[in-house]
């Protein structure tokens, strides 16, 4: 097992040279101050440790076996890569492979490390068979995501989000596994004020306004009843609107960025006023392994990168990036129940975790940018087929499918 600190990548180098370069200026310090200054290095030491760099992950090697679900998805597969990039643990990836499922997002991992399992969270038998004898932790991406598609039809949603994770968190009881992640959203809370100086805490009181948040609220009302009676050890992370690679294009990001590459018109709902708070999944995934490891049980935190953003100016500025015309956008009939504005605050996970994201906006809307960009084969082949289905009952047109 090696630690974070001692990665192959070159985000676990930088960590380990800054951490061995706070040690050497901590000594200097300590021998020319004398003790009479201790207040002085104190507030040094705390400036290192929590200020904005010293908030990287430092991942401890408790855990080694880990069964993930949803890991062929967008958020599952980055933490499956960001997992073994940057931990020597083993992964149980669980997933059904829906719609959104894709085992390409896989490709070029270290398979000596990685296991896929093809089956459905709700099948109880099948989680059971699946889960590997001593797993450490439980980390459940696994749900029905789209917003859009909750509103056409919820059964899914209530048959994976709710029952599924009921079935994940019997098999957790019963295998002994030690910690059950429950990755939730923000949505769970509904809407905040558009105009109002509101956020979104872990105090906030639950108003879900789709069948897909209604079903999100209900799975963690499960998990904290999991923890309450039965003493599971349980963390909940929710987190705001993620982007990034192999994002499933129905989602309005990568859907916009694949509209503009084709020149196919970008719909964008009611106004364009509606507000997000986006954060780079690297840094979505970061927070979960921080919360897995470090959180205390039976917590929730909150994780956002403090960058709200209209639609329209989200469309705007990848426009602009692309060097494509605004003339693009093609505002349509809104989302029924469309929430206005979401919008975290951060501050518990950055406090007691000292998580903070890596990337700005600016810098993680290039990287995926680039990603769409260099990856065509693979819009082409998440925009063929059903894709096509869905997007004529979604939007009443037809959009490319290269
Ligand atoms: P996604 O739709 O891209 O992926 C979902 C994955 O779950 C797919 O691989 C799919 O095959 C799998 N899956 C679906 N039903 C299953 C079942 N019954 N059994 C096993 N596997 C099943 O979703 P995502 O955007 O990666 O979101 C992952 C998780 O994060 C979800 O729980 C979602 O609610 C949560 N979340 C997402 C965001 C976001 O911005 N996308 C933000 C906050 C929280
Ligand atoms: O906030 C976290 C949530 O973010 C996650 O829990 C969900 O899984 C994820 O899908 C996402 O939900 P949203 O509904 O916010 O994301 P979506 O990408 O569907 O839409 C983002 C915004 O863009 C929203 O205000 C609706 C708008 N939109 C969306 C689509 C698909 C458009 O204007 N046009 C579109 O075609």
């Amino acid at each position: 097992m090696r630690s974070h600190a001692n990665g192959k990548n070159v985000d676990g180098l930088i960590d380990y040279f800054d951490s061995h370069v706070k040690i050497i200026l901590k000594r200097a310090l300590v021998s020319s101050c004398g003790f009479e200054n201790h207040w002085f290095l104190i507030t040094m030491a705390c400036f290192w440790f929590l200020g904005p760099n010293g908030g990287a992950v430092q991942l401890n090697n408790k855990m080694q076996e880990l069964f993930v679900t949803g890991g062929a998805g967008f958020i599952g597969s980055a933490f499956v890569r960001t997992l073994l990039d940057e931990t020597d643990w083993h992964i149980t990836n669980f997933d059904a492979l829906t719609y959104a499922g894709n085992l390409d997002n896989l490709k070029d991992i270290d398979s000596s490390r990685h296991h896929f399992v093809h089956g459905n969270i709700t099948d109880a038998g099948a989680v059971l068979a699946a889960l590997p004898e001593g797993t450490e932790a439980i980390v459940n991406f696994a749900a029905e995501s789209h917003v859009d598609r909750s509103i056409t039809s919820a059964a899914e949603f209530l048959q994976t989000n709710i029952l599924g994770t009921q079935v994940l968190l019997d098999a957790a009881r019963a295998r002994g596994v030690k910690r059950f992640i429950q990755v939730s959203t923000d949505e769970v809370m509904g809407s905040l004020p558009e105009d109002e100086n509101a956020y979104f805490t872990e105090q906030s009181a639950f108003a879900p306004n789709s069948p897909y948040a209604a079903s999100k609220a209900a799975a963690e009302h499960l998990v904290r009843a999991a923890h309450h009676t039965f003493g599971l050890d349980t963390v909940i992370t929710r987190c705001g609107n993620n982007y990034g690679p192999r994002q499933f294009p129905e989602k309005f990001l990568p859907l916009a960025i694949s509209n503009a590459l084709n020149e196919d018109p970008i719909p964008v709902y009611g106004d364009g006023r509606n507000v997000r708070d986006w954060i780079y999944v690297d840094d979505h995934c970061r927070a979960i392994m921080l919360a897995m490891e470090k959180g205390k049980s039976g917590a929730v935190y909150n994780v956002g990168a403090r960058n709200e953003r209209r639609n329209i100016d989200v469309v705007g500025s990848l426009l602009d990036a692309l060097g494509k015309p605004r003339s693009l956008i093609n505002f349509v009939k809104d989302r029924p129940g469309h929430d206005r504005r979401y919008a975290m605050d951060p501050r518990l996970i950055e406090s007691e975790l000292g998580w903070r994201p890596r990337e700005t906006w600016e810098t993680g809307l290039k990287k995926t940018i680039e990603w769409y960009q260099q990856n065509t084969r693979w819009i082409e082949r998440t925009r063929s087929g059903a894709y096509q289905d869905y997007y004529r009952a979604q939007y009443g047109k037809e959009v490319s499918a290269t």
